[in-house]
């Protein structure tokens, strides 16, 4: 049995900061017609005429935009209840805000109240996958996959590993660290749509123990994502160097145990050197770029133009909580900004490819998602392109596609989402 709507479809194949024309990157059907069979994708093309009485039960969404669900490459899900959390900087305002409220996620009760709300605060902002933190509580990680296969999403997420420099009531072992990533892994990998991170928090709060540990068990499991932060913040890149003085720089830590890689997802980046952004490279890590929480905890400017020229891929993250929205679009306005104010520019193509195919590529699923390919699993967002006054009387304005997408991504939030779909099924309706 087969699903058919009728829309406007816009897709990535291909990034548009490596294509001569950015026309070249993206296909758009301003009358299309996309066809669900058994939760996937298995035709895109413009509307017909007799497509009406080909589909009896056609979904009509003539006048609305319909895209891949966005990718979240970086969240903590057990930080919503602190977002913008006033006044500190990285290390400060994890002391402060951070680690307390991470505490409350030792009951599974609670875990499971945050995890059901954050699993519906990403559908109803489009977000249908995600790169997702837990605390050190193996119980959090259940939660939030227990709520994510309820609605059959393609979800990452993991434990969060913290051995040292964090309160004790937070603190786990290596050998505790380990064994219940393992049993996570074991429970978890490849159940549905669902995939394993090993997740250190970042170098400062684990021990070499726990590390050479953490990096053994990403050997022993190779199909696991890694995902930690690094180069945040200069006090911060100060400390883990202090901590490991043996290791050439931040990023040098995660490579001598085994946790840089391909399947690896480093948060930030920001302050990188030339070594550093070398190193990404020759491994094909990944980063996760967080321009919300970047300018929230006054973490520094993000150089995306440069992670293009050394070919190191890049994924769009919220970063809830230091990041203060959960919306995708959101979070490109405020991406926009800080190329901005590195003199450069995020065009509104280049906004929707990080945060859907680019997004894929940074998590190796562009075989699965972030596009509307042949094939591709019918994950979905449908957007409405104006949601209040202002964006009615700028699109009315609006020049063109590409104008009208950057208006979208500059105004547009979760008032802007219709629906979401997951699979092929409407798991949000706004209406
Ligand atoms: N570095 C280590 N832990 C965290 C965290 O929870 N949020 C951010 N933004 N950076 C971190
Ligand atoms: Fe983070």
């Amino acid at each position: 049995k087969n699903h058919a709507i009728r829309g406007s479809f816009l897709h990535f194949i291909a990034n548009p900061a490596a294509v001569e024309t950015p026309a070249q990157s993206y296909q758009y059907f301003a009358d299309g017609l996309l066809v669900i069979e058994h939760g996937l994708i298995v035709e895109l093309r413009d509307y017909h005429a007799d497509d009406a009485s080909k589909y009896p039960h056609l979904e009509d969404r003539s006048g609305q935009l319909i895209m891949p669900g966005f990718v979240d490459t970086h969240i903590h899900y057990a930080q919503t209840e602190m977002i913008a959390a006033y006044g500190e900087q990285l290390l400060e305002w994890l002391d402060t805000y951070t680690f307390p409220t991470e505490q409350q996620f030792a009951d599974k009760t609670y875990a499971s109240k945050i995890a059901k709300f954050v699993i519906n605060e990403l559908l109803k902002n489009g977000t249908t996958s995600a790169l997702v933190f837990g605390t050190v509580h193996s119980q959090s990680v259940d939660a939030i996959f227990e709520q994510a296969e309820e609605r059959h999403m393609r979800l990452i997420a993991g434990k969060v590993m913290m051995d040292r420099n964090a309160p004790d009531y937070l603190l786990d072992t290596p050998q505790s660290g380990y064994a219940e990533s393992k049993a996570l892994i074991e429970k978890w990998h490849n159940r549905g749509r669902l995939q394993y991170a090993i997740t250190p928090r970042f170098a400062p709060t684990s021990t070499a123990e726990q590390l050479t540990l953490a990096g053994q068990l990403h050997a022993e499991y190779p199909d696991t994502y890694v995902q930690t932060h690094v180069s945040e913040n200069k006090n911060e890149i100060e400390w883990a160097k202090s901590l490991f003085p043996e290791c050439d720089g931040y990023f040098d830590i995660y490579q001598r145990f085994g946790l840089s890689g391909p399947k690896s997802i480093f948060s930030h980046a920001i302050h990188l050197t030339d070594e550093e952004w070398q190193a990404f490279s020759d491994t094909d890590s990944v980063i996760a770029f967080c321009p919300s929480s970047n300018m929230f905890l006054g973490s520094g400017l993000f150089p995306l133009a440069r992670a293009h020229c050394d070919k190191v891929r890049v994924g769009l993250g919220t970063d809830v909580g230091a990041g203060t929205s959960f919306s995708p679009l959101q979070t490109l306005c405020d991406a926009y900004k800080v190329m901005q104010l590195q003199g450069q520019k995020l065009s509104a193509l280049d906004g929707f490819y990080l945060v859907t195919l680019g997004g894929a590529i940074a998590l190796s699923l562009d075989d699965k998602i972030g596009s509307l390919a042949i094939g591709s699993e019918a994950d979905l967002v449908v957007l409405d392109w104006a949601a209040t006054d202002v964006q009615r009387l700028r699109m009315q304005n609006a020049k063109g596609l590409e104008d009208s997408l950057f208006a979208l991504m500059m105004l547009g939030d979760e008032r802007n989402v219709a629906a979401t779909y997951v699979a092929g099924r409407c798991v949000y309706r706004a209406d």
